[in-house]
């Protein structure tokens, strides 16, 4: 079964912390934050939640009650709780009168309101949420990231995104390495806009723009470019970022971010706003002690908890999977082998391996990660999409 979505609304980032430590359920999740705003209302239509946790620390405005009574009315099948630290009788009524179903103190312990939010959905359940609600396709985003360049990040990405899509998701590539991204020349497409136009259109990002701005692969991926210059790169924020994945959210069952080997604030917008985070290592020694400098850093930004490792370009005699999995206590979800003449054989096609060299063990590898993603978000293993007589469509649309 899926798991509850919930979504913290705070301004207060020590806040939604606070809430997101709180809630370590295997049902339950917490699918995103938002502000009390245009972007917040957007980024919760994209989210569809079960849940959302008002968290307020002092007086509650105003704006925040009729804030949540315009998402209860826009955001269906979905309740509302209030966390604050000075509860009374009034507070509790208004409440009530804006659609709250609850009042709980900041204090409340995790498995309490873990609790309290279960029985609220069974009875919501029960009484009026539409029961065909949880086939809503709820969006994936799954950043493609390491700390070290030419690990395979972006292979990884163009061949996952490439292996959903023949499963039949509907899939958005975004080139994310805005100095150096070169998902366009792996990809083969020439592309007359890229992010930096998206962007800087007059209209805004809106899903009319991602479409027009996008293009659609012979793989059915639909692939937004990263510049073609690296200057460029400035130009485009982590907010803008975030804004084309809140939007792309409800079109797209899966959203593949490729990212460049850094932190910045565009990294770290994409890596806060996925569902997953696939760190791209090779098993050597380089790459493993990028691999702790960055778990470290992604543990003190609080995301350690997305974390899957890929190893790409396994060779073996060097550092072994199981070396990898013992250091980080945590599985490996892939192992790619090393194949330079299917990557070779795929870049001069221009095509991902996944296509040009769909045999390969890297393609193996891919439809296996693509596979296991697939049922991690939707309880259900796909069958499995390497069948060699079949032929990959190249005229499939996404
Ligand atoms: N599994 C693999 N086997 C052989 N070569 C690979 C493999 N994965 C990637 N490569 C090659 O390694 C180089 C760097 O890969 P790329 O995906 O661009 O890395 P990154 O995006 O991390 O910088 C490319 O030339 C690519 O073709
Ligand atoms: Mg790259």
């Amino acid at each position: 079964m899926e798991k509850l979505n919930i979504v913290v609304l705070s301004t207060d980032l020590d806040l939604r912390i606070q809430v997101k430590n709180s809630i370590n359920s295997e049902r339950m999740v917490i699918a995103g934050f938002a502000d009390f705003n245009d972007a917040g209302l957007i980024k919760l239509s994209g989210l569809y939640p079960d849940v959302i946790i008002v968290a307020v620390k002092g007086p509650v405005e105003d704006h925040v009650f009729n804030f949540v009574q315009h998402v209860l009315s826009t955001v269906q099948n979905c309740f509302a709780l209030l966390m604050n630290d000075r509860i009374d009788v009034d507070l509790v009524n208004k409440a009530a009168q804006y659609g709250f179903r609850r009042v709980l103190t900041l204090d409340t312990q995790p498995a309490e309101l873990e609790d309290i939010i279960s029985k609220i959905y069974s009875l919501e359940l029960e009484r009026n949420m539409d029961k065909n609600a949880s086939k809503r396709v709820r969006s994936k985003v799954i950043s493609v990231f390491s700390g070290k360049g030419g690990t395979g990040k972006t292979t990884v990405a163009i061949n996952l995104a490439a292996a959903l899509s023949k499963a039949g998701k509907r899939v958005f590539l975004i080139d994310a390495d805005l100095q150096f991204g070169d998902v366009a020349l792996a990809m083969d497409i020439e592309p007359k806009d890229t992010i930096v136009e998206l962007v800087q259109d007059r209209n805004g990002v809106t899903i009319e723009n991602i479409n027009s701005f996008s293009i659609v692969h012979n793989t059915g991926v639909t692939v937004l470019c990263g510049p073609d210059s690296p200057e460029f790169a400035e130009y485009i924020t982590g907010e803008d970022i975030e804004r084309i994945i809140d939007i792309a959210r409800p079109y797209f069952e899966y959203i593949i971010v490729d990212l460049p080997p850094s932190f910045n604030d565009y990294s770290i917008a994409a890596l806060e706003n996925s569902n997953d985070i696939l760190m791209v290592y090779n098993n050597d020694i380089l790459s493993l002690r990028n691999a702790k400098a960055c778990i470290t850093i992604l543990e003190k930004l609080h995301l350690k908890d997305k974390v899957e490792i890929v190893i790409n370009k396994n060779l073996q005699g060097l550092i072994s999977v199981r070396d990898f999995e013992k250091m980080f206590n945590m599985s490996v979800i892939a192992s790619v082998p090393h194949d330079v003449k299917a990557a070779t054989a795929s870049i001069n096609k221009g095509l991902p391996i996944f296509v040009a060299h769909s045999k390969s063990l890297i393609s193996k590898e891919i439809g296996n990660l693509a596979n296991k993603i697939i049922q991690k978000h939707t309880g259900i293993l796909p069958i499995d999409m390497i069948q060699p007589k079949k032929r990959f469509s190249l005229f499939k649309k996404a």
